[in-house]
């Protein structure tokens, strides 16, 4: 018999619902929140404010997309982590009533989890999930890991960045040039249209498969004061190749650790996930790999890269089948934990 989750995502800015009938999607919504957009950053009271906005109807739009009855849920799952506190407990204390109310099971789930599980969703385009064990560069906006997946349900993390993470550094970068948040997206957008040799941005020594983001968004900083005391236009001239050569050093730093971990655990199917692995030229450089023989790669489909609720309910559906449940006294963590 199918068994039907409803998966909850509120753990930054964006709301999110979906229904999965076992690993597949009938329905998954995502409401994004633009009160950010002047503040150059998510405001965590706004995001929660918007999200008890939001959470009502994007649930109801899924099961009425769904075609299916409340009734006829087997699982409410929700992120109880790790994110900002205000934004999780809507959608925890939303899901904990749900649960109540139709006397079914609860069940928590980390957010970077889901963003590796997202690649076990049933899809005909993306036929092929990775065989066990793997490694998957998870990248989004709070994290920068690389994660040694044994199974489902056993992930060491082996790598991660000690500052900021590599959605962060396209972030930050973006702030800088004068872009709107989250300027990842745009700095891709004219990233493609650039000369990724122009500027040369200089790389971290960070030991191991450790990584480290800050530096460069300080030598854009003073790269760029430097610049615009010669020609106060050299931003707006040189947006492109700016994006381009940011973007290229990002994605370079990115691929030099997962090889040294491909190397050091001898595993060569190796998957992305999270936010960052929307970014073209990181798609890129991972089918590169795949296409000069070093690797077998996998990659989400793009809208089950960023922030969404089936990755919640992929993730959701393991947990049910190993019956692991959550107490209603059940409460959300903010820090990554294992
Ligand atoms: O996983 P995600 O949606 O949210 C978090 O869990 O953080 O990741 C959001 C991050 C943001 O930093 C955003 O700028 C970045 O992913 N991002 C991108 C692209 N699309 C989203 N960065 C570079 N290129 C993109 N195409
Ligand atoms: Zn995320």
């Amino acid at each position: 018999m199918s068994i039907y989750i409803l998966g909850i995502e509120s753990s930054c800015d964006d709301t999110s619902a979906a229904i999965i009938k076992d690993r597949k999607i009938l329905a998954n919504l995502i409401a994004n929140q633009d009160v950010h957009k002047d503040f150059g950053g998510v405001v965590p009271e706004l995001a929660s404010r918007a999200h008890q906005q939001h959470i009502i109807p994007v649930i109801e739009k899924a099961f009425s997309l769904a075609k299916i009855n409340k009734k006829q849920l087997d699982a409410v799952a929700f992120t109880n982590g790790p994110g900002l506190l205000g934004s999780l407990l809507v959608g925890t204390s939303f899901a904990k009533a749900f649960a109540l109310a139709l006397d079914i099971p609860l069940i928590t789930v980390n957010h970077m989890h889901a963003h590796i599980l997202a690649l076990f969703i049933e899809d005909e385009a993306h036929p092929s999930a990775p065989p066990f064990p793997f490694l998957c560069l998870t990248v989004s906006g709070g994290h920068t890991q690389i994660v040694l997946v044994k199974s489902h349900y056993a992930m060491q993390v082996i790598g991660q960045t000690i500052d900021d993470a590599a959605g962060e550094a396209f972030d930050k970068s973006a702030k800088i040039m004068g872009l709107p948040y989250p300027g990842g997206p745009l700095i891709d957008k004219y990233a493609r249209e650039g000369n990724a040799e122009a500027f040369r941005f200089p790389h971290p020594k960070v030991p191991g498969l450790d990584y480290s983001f800050s530096g460069l968004k300080t030598s854009i900083l003073y790269f760029l004061r430097d610049r615009l005391k010669e020609d106060t236009d050299f931003i707006n001239d040189n947006i492109k190749d700016l994006s381009a050569s940011i973007q290229a050093t990002i994605v370079e730093i990115l691929m030099q650790k997962l090889h040294l971990a491909s190397k050091q655990t001898g595993i060569k199917h190796i998957a992305m996930a999270g936010g960052v692995s929307a970014n073209s030229g990181l798609r890129q450089a991972f089918l590169d790999q795949q296409v000069a023989g070093n690797w077998k790669v996998y990659i989400p489909k793009f809208e089950y890269c960023t922030d969404n609720a089936a990755m919640i309910a992929v993730t959701g559906y393991f947990k049910y089948l190993k019956k692991d449940f959550a107490p209603q006294s059940t409460t959300p963590f903010t820090r990554f934990q294992g």
